[in-house]
């Protein structure tokens, strides 16, 4: 495709960091899950060793915060909700059939989009509060037994939740053609902004003018 028709939508140090992200998720997710479902024991054995995993989960958890940290710097502004917002959660069934008959005025990054990037956020505050008090090997031994209890739970319910968040972030992405070669090159097409985010369609093409426009 011709580089006129495409438009840069996310940048070389975001892809990278959210590509790293995924590489130091994946490992975190998988070793957690071998501990929580004893059916799921095996998996242990995805950072080499499970005595190996244990060592290392939560240095690469606290990696992952870390990104995600660095994910919100670049991100949150694209995903605060605004008025039009409204329109996408009226019409979410017509989304979801793939229909884009109307003009739903989506900025860059959709209402779900955008629920579910604050959800991730949530999620990774409460995994690393809760996992430093079960981090048997520096801080548990500063909290009482009960709140090591409670933190083991919240740990727990907020790791299968981001897992479950990330399941449906994925799938997602797949479904929308084009939004992972997207992360992969930076570049999407401007049929595919239009189609899929029209408000931030009409802005690219006014920032475009008003370039153009300029001495
Ligand atoms: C194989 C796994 C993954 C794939 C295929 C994937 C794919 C994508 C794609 C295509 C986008 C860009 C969406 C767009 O341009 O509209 C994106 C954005 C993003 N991804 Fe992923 N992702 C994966 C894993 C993860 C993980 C593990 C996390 C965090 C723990 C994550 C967090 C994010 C965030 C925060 C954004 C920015 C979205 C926003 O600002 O609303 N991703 N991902």
């Amino acid at each position: 495709m011709e580089k006129k028709n495409l438009i840069l939508r996310t940048k070389f140090a975001e892809r990278l960091g959210h590509w790293f992200l995924v590489i130091c998720f994946v490992p975190v997710a998988l070793s957690g899950l071998s501990w929580f479902f004893p059916s799921l024991s095996w998996l242990g054995g995805i950072l080499g060793t499970p005595q190996l995993a244990r060592v290392l989960h939560p240095f690469l958890g606290v990696m992952v915060f870390a990104l995600l940290v660095f994910m919100f710097s670049r991100f949150a502004h694209h995903n605060v909700l605004v008025n039009t917002d409204r329109l996408w959660f009226k019409n979410v069934k017509s989304v979801l059939l793939n229909r884009h008959d109307k003009p739903l005025r989506i900025g860059k990054y959709n209402a779900g989009q955008k629920v579910l990037f604050w959800a991730i956020m949530a999620c990774a505050i409460a995994l690393l509060a809760s996992g430093l008090v079960i981090w048997r090997r520096y801080f548990a031994e500063y909290f009482p037994i009960p709140v090591i209890r409670l933190a083991l739970l919240l740990h727990a319910l907020a790791g299968i939740g981001l897992i479950l968040l990330i399941v449906g972030h994925i799938y997602l992405a797949i479904w929308v053609r084009g939004s992972i070669s997207g992360m992969l090159t930076g570049y999407v097409s401007r049929a595919w902004i239009k189609q899929h985010h029209d408000r931030w369609h009409d802005e690219v093409i006014a920032d475009e003018n008003s370039t153009r426009g300029r001495p």
